[in-house]
């Protein structure tokens, strides 16, 4: 049987007496499976070698007293007191040589070896005792692994293993010397003992060496994540494992990540205080992360961690407004969660987090939040149910690169540059019309979609550029733009050829001069209307494409500025700006009418429509984001599964529907 719902829980937050009355609310509300113990390392073994499993074993029997099983993390993300005072080197070392102190969470090295004994012994010791436990069906190892580690570690034992991770990539130092470019400022390498991590430098670091170091933190955090997966699965093979991943975070690979998983999870904060701009509409970056975590591995994933009330830490969001929780998490399902767990069941009245709300107050009494969810849960039961395993059908796809990401992180080009919020502009603009979107990874085949966008080639491969030949040749239609084929794998500027290279003939230009819009926005004219345009113009000379849209301000006024080019039976459109929303639309509204992209219906703004399917039936989410009544051309055809009467839809809520596609 699946599960549908949970919730995080932490019974070590409270007293004993308590966890059977919340096992049974739990019951009640639908609730059937737990995760639990993923920061609570000094609980379980609070002196070394000492385990203490057994108030685990008790919690773990009384929820499942009331049918509820449940998922265990390994809790390497908050090594306790006891360890970092044995054992202070296992601290980690920021980017400015200072150790990170106790205190927080994340407070380790993840490749110290001292570490990694202590990790061995306390997941073994756990992953044998629980193994045996039929309740426990699957494991989570550490939690959002990549989090915090933003500028760590530096340490002595990451910079051997950097060194020796170059070694085997490179093979000797001279080979390293040449495709790092050291000639640049006397950085050349006698041996590999020579090279440090990328600690804080007088200027900026070699942009070669930043985006190995890049690779290899991101290798680091695969092969941490494997060595607790192999002691898991060697004690419980039947048990899956999955990780909590955060959207587009970029510390590691995710789409690397899938190989050691059953499946992938996702962790979804709509109002998180940490979001930039609060309680403004922003679907669709949320529609989006979840998109992408079920493409990472082209299946249904969970959600480990749904917001459940209002968020913060030291500051907090706004409120989830009524409805919005029980919206955000059908967003997800629509998107392709097949379960969904709430963050967290209760708020907690100690530590860091006592103003992250739960679906129960601190005190308990159940109240907003927990209607909402509840009937939430109500209204989505059977219908999740006869979900699983359905996926989006025919989509865009956008081409997802973390090589990509990591080379425009190192020179974003320009101040507000970043490749996820240029994704983003596409992304948004295709969920503005309704569109569904998968993203693919460099490795896939693209032939099954009709579009593959492909934004922010920076670093071109042959092999890439022949795929890319090959998908545009077959008949697709094919988006690239700015800074494509500027460098090779290594980061270093192709010398021969011209821009984009590699891939000119197949985009039917050259660029022969670009501007950086700093402080300032662009101008593009498209059949007679001026959108602004922003971060980037390339100028560009035309060899079989033509323009469909040209610069409207500048120098450079009256000359390309999108372009369009017909390759083997395919066409292949080049963008040499970053676009607004209203250009973005226009450029979708493009490929619509070329290219014949289906927008899944049209909505007023603000309402979205997300689709889900499997054997020859199709479901329908419509969801209605603002705060008022809303009342979409629901096709005659769609039957309602849920929703009102008049198919209207309330402030923030949901209707489904289905139709067979057979
Ligand atoms: C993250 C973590 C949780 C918790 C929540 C709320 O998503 O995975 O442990 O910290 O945020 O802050
Ligand atoms: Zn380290």
């Amino acid at each position: 049987m699946a599960y549908l719902f949970g919730v995080d829980y932490y019974p070590e937050h409270w007293p004993r007496e308590r966890w059977r009355k919340d096992a049974e609310m739990m019951r009640e509300m639908g609730i059937s499976i737990v995760r639990m113990a993923e920061f609570s390392w000094a609980k379980w073994e609070p002196r070394e070698g000492e385990f203490h499993f057994e108030d685990l074993d008790e919690v773990i029997e009384i929820l499942a007293e009331q049918g509820i099983d449940c998922i265990l993390g390994t809790p390497s993300a908050a090594p306790p007191a006891w360890i970092i005072r044995k054992n202070p080197e296992i601290q980690p070392i920021d980017q400015n040589g200072h150790r990170r102190a106790f205190g927080g969470r994340h407070h380790d090295c993840q490749s110290n070896p001292v570490y990694r004994a202590h990790i061995r012994r306390f997941v073994t010791a756990f992953a044998e005792h629980f193994g045996k436990n039929p309740h426990v069906v699957g494991w989570q190892i550490d939690n959002e692994l990549g989090n915090s580690h933003g500028d760590l570690c530096f340490c002595p034992h990451c910079e051997a293993r950097f060194r020796a991770w170059l070694a085997e990539k490179y093979g000797t130092i001279a080979e390293l010397n040449r495709r790092w470019g050291t000639a640049f400022w006397s950085q050349d390498y006698a041996s590999f003992e020579e090279i440090e991590s990328p600690k804080l430098t007088v200027t900026g670091h070699n942009p070669s060496q930043q985006l190995d170091w890049m690779r290899f933190c991101s290798d680091l955090i695969l092969e941490f994540h494997q060595f607790q997966a192999d002691i898991l699965r060697a004690a419980a093979p039947e048990k899956f494992i999955t990780q909590n991943m955060m959207g587009f975070s970029d510390k590691f690979d995710y789409h690397k990540l899938g190989e050691q998983l059953d499946f992938a999870s996702h962790d979804q904060y709509p109002g998180g205080h940490f979001r930039p701009v609060q309680g403004v509409f922003n679907g669709d970056r949320m529609a989006a992360e979840v998109d992408y975590i079920r493409s990472t591995m082209g299946k249904p994933c969970w959600i480990m961690e749904q917001q459940s009330g209002i968020t913060g830490w030291e500051i907090l969001g706004r409120a989830p407004k009524p409805g919005q929780l029980g919206l955000w998490a059908t967003q997800c399902i629509a998107h392709g969660a097949d379960t969904v767990v709430f963050f967290r069941w209760r708020t907690c009245t100690v530590g860091t987090e006592q103003y992250w709300h739960g679906i129960l107050p601190h005190n308990g009494v159940p109240g907003r939040y927990y209607r909402e969810i509840r009937a939430f849960m109500e209204q989505n039961r059977e219908l999740l149910a006869d979900l699983q395993g359905a996926m989006p059908g025919k989509a865009a796809a956008i081409l997802f690169s973390y090589d990509q990401l990591y080379a425009m992180k190192i020179q974003p080009h320009h101040p507000e540059l970043t490749y996820i919020d240029h994704l983003a502009s596409y992304y948004d603009a295709l969920y503005r019309r309704n569109i569904p979107v998968d993203f693919v990874f460099e490795e896939q085949d693209f032939s099954a979609y009709p579009v593959l966008i492909a934004p922010l080639q920076f670093l071109m491969t042959p092999a890439l550029a022949k795929k890319l030949h090959d998908y545009a040749a077959g008949g697709g239609t094919l988006v690239l733009d700015f800074r494509s084929g500027v460098k090779d794998a290594d980061n270093i500027a192709y010398s021969e050829g011209a821009l984009p290279c590699l891939v000119d003939d197949l985009c039917g230009i050259t660029v022969t001069e670009y501007d950086c819009l700093r402080d300032c926005m662009g101008r593009v004219n498209w059949d007679g209307v001026s959108y602004d345009c922003r971060w980037w113009s390339d100028l560009m000379e035309l060899t079989t494409a033509e323009a469909i849209a040209s610069y409207d301000w500048e120098f450079y006024k009256g000359t390309p500025a999108i372009t369009r080019n017909r390759f083997g039976r395919g066409t292949v459109y080049y963008v040499g700006v970053g676009m607004t929303a209203p250009l973005a639309d226009r450029f979708v509204d493009e490929l619509v009418r070329q290219d014949g992209l289906r927008p899944l219906m049209d909505t007023p703004e603000g309402v979205e429509v997300a689709h889900r399917e499997k054997d020859g039936l199709r479901w329908y989410f419509v969801l209605n984001h603002t705060g008022e009544r809303q009342a979409p051309a629901i096709p005659a055809a769609w039957q309602q599964v849920y929703g009102e009467a008049d198919r209207t839809l309330p402030p923030y809520s949901a209707a489904v529907y289905q139709e067979s596609i057979e």
